[in-house]
């Protein structure tokens, strides 16, 4: 199937506009739709609980909605999947994999370091399950008759360590392997083609794009998305239409946005990567970090998102967060600004601190999500936060 390329991007779930006669993305904010007939209404009423894509009659907005509808198949066109069902977060996508796929067993294999608030649902059994935590080569040997699905994050958060998903795969046989790839996007991944049943994305992020969307969204089989359908009808996350509006406005520009940020975030982790501030840079697009040729084979770029270790742990790390004026010292990711943060003291701050260190999520780490600005204003701007945390630590000793 067709990469997203620009083409894609720009005209993707946008089929139907020309017949409805817009330009111009419609906003549907019904909440309730009107029947022609009773027959008619029981009838879609059935259909869409029991998962199917449409029906004559969206019935009530809980059920279906138009325009979240279009974005679904704009996202599964870019990850070359049959289907994709949006939700109200990434969080909420996750939780209904974990109920769509609750037939299977309550056991699930996954490995750190993952995003932060993943590891804590999983690891404090909220929904009921339980997980074995593995290193990505010993997946085999975590499988049981119960798992429902192995989760894994490549690139992970905060470390942007990369995983082979293709061998994921193989280990899993036939435990469906569920990829989140809000790192890389669609643009620079796709794990479907890689033999991923389900791909998940917390759209809050790059897709979004602008730092006001929160969304998630999975894209996967027909089948999968059947069932994440049911769930998604009958605990209520469905994504917000004006959010599903913003998220496919987005879409034209996301291939765009990936490119420029990624030139960025290149020259950044080279120069951090010669800076004697900084003990060590985690970014797969530098040169002694892609060894094995995984990045050249799975992935189309290294991405936009770089961590690295401020030499001297917690209290340097933590005057830069407090000494950038440029950069915005906050959590999440994929918007237009640069965004800085302490991934011990903020998105892993849920994790144990042990788990935590284990995968290298130290004191002195921050992860950076670089945006669009340009690279000499975000370099002057990250020196001078070096600088002044640097000339306190000297001060201190
Ligand atoms: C990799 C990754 N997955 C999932 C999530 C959760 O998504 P959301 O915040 O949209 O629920 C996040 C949030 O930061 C994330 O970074």
């Amino acid at each position: 199937m067709d990469k997203l390329d620009h083409t894609l991007g720009v005209h993707a779930g946008r089929e139907d506009l020309r017949e409805l006669g817009v330009h111009a993305l419609p906003l549907d904010m019904s909440t309730t739709y009107p029947v022609t007939s009773l027959e008619q209404g029981t009838q879609s009423l059935d259909d869409l609980v029991a998962g199917h894509a449409e029906a004559e009659n969206p019935v009530y907005a809980r059920l279906f909605n138009p325009g979240v509808a279009r974005y679904e198949r704009a996202l599964a066109a870019a990850e070359g999947a049959e289907a994709a069902v949006a939700f109200s977060s990434g969080m909420a996508a996750l939780t209904a994999a974990v109920l769509a796929t609750r037939e299977r067993g309550n056991h699930i294999v996954a490995v750190r370091p993952i995003y932060g608030t993943t590891d804590h649902l999983l690891t404090s059994g909220l929904l009921g399950n339980e997980v074995s935590w593995v290193e990505p080569d010993t997946i085999a040997d975590a499988i049981r008759p119960d798992t429902a699905f192995v989760l894994i994050e490549t690139p992970g958060n905060p470390t942007l360590e990369l995983i082979d998903i293709a061998d994921v795969v193989a280990q899993a046989g036939d435990v469906p392997v569920i990829v989140d790839s809000t790192f890389a996007t669609p643009v620079l991944q796709r794990p479907i083609e890689h033999g991923a049943a389900m791909v998940m994305h917390s759209a809050t992020k790059f897709l979004g794009g602008h730092g006001d969307v929160i969304a998630g969204i999975m894209a996967c089989s027909e089948t999968w998305a059947a069932r994440l359908r049911q769930v998604r009808v009958a605990t209520g996350a469905l994504l917000h239409p004006w959010a599903a509006y913003l998220l496919h406005r987005s879409l034209p520009t996301l291939k765009l946005r990936i490119e420029r940020a990624q030139a960025v975030a290149g020259e950044l982790a080279r120069r951090l990567a010669e800076d004697p501030r900084i003990e060590r840079v985690y970014y797969p697009g530098l040169p002694d970090q892609d060894g094995d040729g995984l990045m050249q084979r799975q992935m189309e770029g290294p991405g936009c998102v770089l961590s690295f270790d401020v030499a001297g742990g917690y209290t340097p790390a933590a005057e830069v967060i407090s000494c950038v004026k440029l950069m915005t010292p906050a959590v999440s990711l994929g918007s237009v600004d640069t965004l800085i943060q302490h991934p011990a003291g903020l998105t892993h701050r849920v994790v144990d601190e042990s788990d935590r260190n284990n995968c290298g999520i130290r004191e002195g780490l921050l992860r950076l999500s670089v945006g669009l600005e340009e690279v000499e204003h975000l370099w002057s701007d990250l020196d001078q936060a070096l600088a002044a945390a640097h000339a306190r630590r000297s001060k201190a000793a």
